[in-house]
């Protein structure tokens, strides 16, 4: 008798349980379709997470604190599966060339291939390799080793982007339009103090709630700094590493659902990585850690393109961040892992190597650095909260405080010092020029500068 209650007990509480999640699940979806619906009406292809939408709903500071982010699995299609289970990449793939006879692409997209070929084959597009046309160009041409180790894992890794942000709205909006729908929670911290420690204004808040990010809304997690380091104002650097360490742990601290393979990136905002480079390290395991990558450097826009590569590491799993960088994003781009406390212990228990390796190379560039990629009006902005250690502080000559001194600048690729570049200007038409969906401002230089 006694038995019978408690299974009835257990029973009924299971039926709570479940109906709270029914519960749960209903208002997810009910998020979920008013941001599809959002998304769809500023023209960009909407993801399938169902994430609650985390924007700040007050231009008040205080509920900064409070913010979250639900990170749920990525249940987007990205693959093409032949009658015998092969997947191929669906971006990296295409019909088998020049022959109708040969494959035929279903309304349901899946890719069928007859002559011959038991379905175990991907036709790959250019720029992709790899049985299941899944490695990218930079992957495959770059110092990653034993490639022999990669798999393509069953359900994506989600990835996580951490970026400062002070004044450069326009690379953030080139950084969310490269990288939406493969990065599944972007972390911006933004400070009510300069680098420099000065009051200011919260630049990037205010534009979330003007709209101008709502394409991005639901993949934004808030991070406020709302003080500034001791030591800030003698040293700059402190201040510039405080913000990234910041930003890293509160951003993990408030991310919900987090796994220890999901993909750490962290970036400074003017490093735009390529989406495919990304991509990459989302569908496939096997690949060593920490990860760098090559940036096609330029300066004042996409323009004035500067030789050769900037090498920079920026992502490892969660799992090698917490346990041996201590949650800290600038442990992991100052390259010393080995030097970290219990380093081998880790190598032990993981069974992973830890390996740096970096996307791309000098010939095949896996994103952008574009320095001073601003107006010139925001070029002063810089030049005046310069922090206390990039000397000299050009902001503090008034004569480089000019807005025609600085047109010039950008007009002619110079630099404060009254030295001229001799910069090559780049061809707006050749590949990866710039990040797909520049924002207006970031293009009008272009066409500014190649009037000249
Ligand atoms: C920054 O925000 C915090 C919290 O609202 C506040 O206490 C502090 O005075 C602010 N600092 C500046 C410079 O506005
Ligand atoms: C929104 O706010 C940002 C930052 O203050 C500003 O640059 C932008 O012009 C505003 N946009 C609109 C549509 O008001």
């Amino acid at each position: 008798m006694r038995r019978r209650s408690l299974l009835l007990l257990c029973a009924s509480g299971l039926g709570l349980l479940s109906l709270l999640q029914l519960h749960q699940a209903l208002r997810a979806l009910v998020s979920g379709r008013q941001h599809r619906r959002e998304i769809f009406l500023s023209g960009v292809t909407p993801p399938n997470h169902g994430a609650p939408s985390m924007v700040p709903t007050s231009a008040e500071p205080v509920d900064l604190y409070l913010r979250s982010f639900h990170l749920s699995d990525d249940m987007n299609e990205y693959y093409y599966v032949t009658p015998s289970g092969f997947r191929c990449l669906k971006e990296g793939s295409q019909r088998q060339p020049s022959s109708s006879l040969q494959s035929t692409l279903t309304s349901r997209g899946r890719i069928y291939e007859l002559a011959g070929v038991k379905g175990e084959h991907c036709f790959c597009r250019p720029g992709w390799h790899g049985p299941h046309c899944s490695i990218p160009t930079v992957a495959q041409h770059s110092n990653l080793p034993s490639r022999g180790d990669l798999r393509l894992r069953t359900s994506p890794r989600r990835v996580l982007n951490v970026v400062n942000v002070n004044h450069e709205l326009d690379l953030l909006e080139a950084r969310f339009n490269e990288l939406r729908g493969t990065v599944d929670v972007f972390v911006v911290c933004e400070s009510n103090y300069t680098a420099y420690g000065e009051p200011r204004t919260l630049l990037f808040h205010r534009a979330l709630h003007n709209g101008s990010f709502a394409a991005t809304q639901g993949h934004l997690l808030y991070v406020f700094l709302d003080h500034f380091p001791a030591g800030g104002r003698q040293n700059g650097w402190v201040a510039d590493d405080y913000l990234r360490t910041y930003a890293s742990q509160q951003g993990l601290a408030r991310i919900w659902g987090l796994r220890p393979d999901d993909l750490f990136v962290i970036n400074d905002a003017d490093e735009l990585p390529l989406r495919e480079g990304i991509l990459f390290l989302k569908l496939h395991d096997g690949w060593p850690e920490p990860v760098g990558i090559h940036l096609r450097p330029s300066i004042y826009g996409f323009f004035w393109r500067q030789p050769g590569s900037l090498q920079v590491l920026t992502a490892s799993t969660v799992r090698t961040l917490t346990e041996i960088y201590n949650s800290d994003g600038i442990l992991l781009r100052r390259r010393h892992y080995y030097d970290m406390p219990g380093f081998r212990d880790y190598e032990r228990r993981s069974q992973k190597r830890l390996a740096e390796w970096a996307l791309g190379s000098s010939l095949h560039l896996a994103g952008w650095h574009c320095s001073w990629c601003f107006s010139p009006e925001g070029i002063l902005h810089k030049l005046i909260s310069a922090q206390n250690g990039d000397f000299p502080r050009w902001g503090d000559y008034p004569e480089k405080r000019d807005l025609v001194y600085i047109r010039e600048l950008v007009r002619t690729g110079g630099w404060f010092d009254g030295t001229l570049r001799d910069l090559p200007m780049a061809n707006p038409s050749e590949r990866l020029y710039a990040p797909r969906n520049i924002p207006y401002p970031l293009q009008s230089w272009t066409n500014q500068a190649s009037h000249h």
